[in-house]
């Protein structure tokens, strides 16, 4: 009896202590990270917030002409630099590291790269194990598959990598829109459409942190370009900014939490990112209560005291210098000492979670092997068939010899350079992925491609600087002419031929509209229809593969070969997954998430695109000497496409372009019916339905997209937007399934810059259900009696300047 009522009585204080938590608006771990906080001396809040700088393994000579964050200049020797060359060891090759004081019980956290899996140092001296990871398809396949399930379950696959190598933060995903075909990173990020941005991102950062690790979804925000990205304004208005440019960020943070978010490098109406609290605290956190932290990317703003001030809780890499700057700002007054302990407290309840603080015994063993199938899964899921005359492919099972042309059939692009390539422990090449899987590939034609690329690579750049490894080692070689007796000698002794056109491009520049990157050469067009004549006359066929990580030109060349297979970047199972899709092991179901245009000129940006010098500013040079994509130049760019920026562009101007957004082949045929909407009248929700049947000869997926064409009111609307998508099961001949999506009014509404509200006006609306932008197979309209307010939001970052606008 007396045990039952002592219980009973520490139950009530257990409810009481809560009570009086939750009555104060403080959670246990809240409470756990303020005291943390305040027995923290101001140098150490500093050396918190301030990353412990990079380390990159470099000759003295390097060494001495680094910045200090990038671990140049002298160093002491005291207490803060032990402590730092101490963490750095914890997990060699990661991108930041952040400070420990076990005297506080505050423990480091690592934060690796990147999108498209962890990018650590695979080998480390004095030590036997390797420590490689899985090369992930990049972001623009995983976009391509429109299969949310399948991202998250790349992401948990990679997460696991993150755990048990012992990082707490990915450095990912990468989630900016695909402005511009041109942009170098645009491998790392999904699409065009913020709603297929958003979707995705948030699957991939559920999937991450199901490990019980974090994410830093990036880079926020309107970071679409590499030309000057660390001094860049980008003038862009509200609307566009709402809807498209932050819409991806919104959706994920609402629906993903991610730890962490990482600032980006530019200017947005005028002032940094990392520097603008209208973006990181009047956005993100209050509009979208965002609860995590803050980290700029590597080097990115100017100020740390307004950065701290914006809501940006965390600097990286970090130097020895802004550690002074910041405790000199506490100390004059210009940054006060609260605001640092809330951006502290952000990082602490951050940390209270993460698996080093938690004690987490990693095993730096993850199964890799198991991983390898989710990867090769993966990247077959997000190919895209462009072209497929008379059913080329699949291959016939007759077909058993394969002559393989392109440079990269041997030497093939797994993914994109910079921060977001992985140290993979192996790449499957096209050679290697068809020998793999009972095809013969010609070992005589690979015999001269080996050579070609040997004797290409020899004249290639040979610096020891690190950083040229970093930014530009796995460039394509120039391609090699074909003759047509060489064909004409393969097409006697081969069964098809495989023909790659591979590109890569990376962080730290942007791609061009020249030929040998977006157009292909004069060399690369013969290939293509010297092997496809020499072939066809045989009554054989060739196949052209594309191994990209953004769009190419192919109005120009398209119809010459018997296939077009868009297999992108596909990861270290590149190979084997470009042969699944080739011989029908895997029916290809991924469609675009970026438009491929006619030619570049028609993209909507490329009138502004990447921007102009501003004048009479001065350039920055010397700041980071020998970083040339580090520099600060005096730039600015007008989104003057304004909110007609992919498919809105294209569709609502009539600009004909080669594959539309959403375009996708597949080996079998599907046809939509019985469109149906719950109700004819919108009054804050609609269901809409549609039933998918496979009426070919093979078992196959079929993404079914739902796009809203709305009345132009107050506010002018493209001719249809995205709203909602899915993905079929895998449906045999015959088979039949019924999808249905609810939609909502902040899914049809349209930020109106006068108030600051997202508004769905009167007036008649269609609801298109297509398998592409364009090939809508069945509409049906709903009205809209009276307009609706679906919320309203923080008046934040007007352009200074007037912008002129696209209208229709
Ligand atoms: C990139 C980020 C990356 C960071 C750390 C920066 O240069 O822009 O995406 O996460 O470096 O490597």
């Amino acid at each position: 009896m007396r045990t039952k009522k002592r219980s009973q009585a520490q139950w009530l204080i257990v409810i009481l202590l809560l009570f009086a938590n939750l009555s104060w608006g403080i959670t246990p771990t809240e409470k756990k990270t303020k005291d943390i906080v305040k027995s923290m001396t101001l140098e150490q809040k500093v050396q918190l917030v301030i990353g412990t700088g990079m380390y990159f393994p470099m000759p003295d000579s390097i060494k001495e002409k680094m910045p200090p964050m990038f671990g140049g200049g002298p160093r002491e020797d005291n207490a803060y630099n032990r402590m730092v060359d101490k963490i750095r060891m914890y997990l060699p090759g990661t991108a930041g590291v952040t400070a420990e004081f076990p005297e506080l019980e505050i423990t480091s956290q690592a934060l690796a790269d990147g999108p498209a899996g962890l990018r650590i140092t695979p080998i480390r001296e004095g030590d036997e194990q390797t420590y490689y990871c899985t090369a992930f398809p990049i972001a623009t396949v995983l976009a391509s598959s429109w299969d949310t399930e399948l991202v998250e379950k790349v992401g948990q696959t990679m997460g696991n990598e993150v755990l048990e190598y012992g990082a707490e933060v990915l450095l990912a995903p990468g989630m900016n829109i695909q402005r511009d075909p041109l942009c170098g990173r645009n491998f790392e990020y999904y699409s065009e459409d913020p709603l297929v941005t958003g979707k995705m991102a948030a699957a991939m950062v559920k999937g991450i942190q199901s490990n019980g690790v974090g994410t830093s979804i990036k880079h926020f925000a309107v970071n679409n370009q590499e030309t000057n990205r660390m001094s860049v304004n980008t003038i862009v208005s509200e609307r566009a900014l709402r809807e498209i440019y932050l819409k991806g960020f919104e959706i994920a943070v609402k629906e993903a939490k991610p730890w962490t978010v990482m600032s980006s490098y530019n200017k947005l109406n005028g002032t940094y990112t990392s520097e603008s609290h209208d973006l990181l605290t009047k956005i993100l956190r209050n509009d979208w209560g965002f609860d995590g932290y803050v980290m700029t990317d590597w080097g990115g703003g100017s100020d740390v005291a307004i950065q701290m001030i914006a809501g940006n809780d965390m600097i990286q890499p970090g130097s020895p210098q802004q550690i002074e700057e910041l405790i000199a700002s506490v100390k004059s007054g210009k940054l006060d000492e609260s605001i640092l302990d809330k951006n502290v407290e952000r990082i602490l309840n951050i940390m209270i979670e993460s698996p080093r603080y938690k004690a987490y015994n990693f095993s730096s063993k993850p199964n890799l092997k198991l991983h390898a199938q989710v990867t090769r899964q993966a990247a077959t899921d997000g190919m895209v068939l462009l072209e497929n005359k008379n059913n080329a492919l699949p291959l016939s099972t007759k077909v058993k010899k394969v002559a393989t042309f392109g440079a990269t059939s041997l030497d093939i692009v797994s993914g994109g350079t910079g921060s977001g390539d992985v140290n993979e422990a192996y790449t499957i090449s096209m050679f290697d992925g068809l020998k793999n899987n009972g095809l013969t590939p010609d070992s005589e034609l690979a015999g001269i491609y080996e050579e070609h690329i040997k004797a290409e690579k020899e004249k290639g750049n040979k610096s020891d600087n690190p950083l040229v490894a970093f930014m530009g080692g796995k460039v394509p070689v120039e391609e090699m002419a074909v003759s047509k007796e060489l064909a004409e000698i393969m097409a006697e002794k081969n069964d098809v031929a495989l023909i790659t056109i591979g590109r890569n491009s990376g962080e730290g520049g942007d791609r061009k509209a020249e030929k040998g990157d977006f157009y292909l050469t004069d060399v690369e067009k013969e290939m293509i229809t010297t092997v496809t004549e020499a072939f066809n006359k045989k009554g054989k066929m060739a196949i052209v593969i594309l191994n990209i990580g953004g769009v190419v030109e192919t109005a120009s060349w398209s119809s010459v070969p018997d296939a077009v297979l868009c297999a992108w970047q596909p990861g270290q199972e590149a190979g084997n997954s470009i042969v699944d899709v080739l011989t029908g092991k895997v029916n290809p179901s991924g469609k675009l998430a970026i438009t491929f245009p006619k030619s570049y000129c028609d993209a909507p940006s490329a009138k502004t695109f990447p921007g102009y010098s501003i004048k009479g500013e001065e350039d920055d040079a010397d700041d980071l000497s020998g970083f040339s994509f580090m520099r600060r130049v005096p730039w600015e760019v007008v989104y003057e496409e304004d909110i007609y920026v992919g498919y809105r562009y294209y569709n609502t101007f009539d600009v004909p372009v080669a594959y539309e957004f959403g375009y996708g082949l597949s080996y079998t045929d599907f046809e939509f019916s019985n469109l149906k909407l719950n109700s004819d009248k919108f009054d804050g929700k609609i269901s809409v339905s549609v039933t998918v049947k496979n009426t070919g000869k093979v078992a196959g997926r079929e993404v079914v997209q739902v796009y809203v064409s709305a009345p132009d009111g107050k506010l002018e609307k493209p001719e249809a937007e995205l709203t909602a998508f899915g993905k079929t099961a895998l449906l045999a001949p015959g088979k039949s399934e019924t999808l249905t999506f609810d939609i909502d009014a902040m899914d049809l509404a349209s930020f109106n810059e006068a108030n600051s509200d997202w508004l769905v006006e009167a007036g008649d609306y269609t609801m298109k259900v297509g398998a592409s932008s364009t090939d809508i197979k069945s509409k049906d309209s709903f009205t809209v009696e009276k307009g609706i307010v679906a919320g309203t939001v923080s008046k934040a970052l007007a352009p200074e300047v007037e912008i002129n606008k696209l209208t229709k």
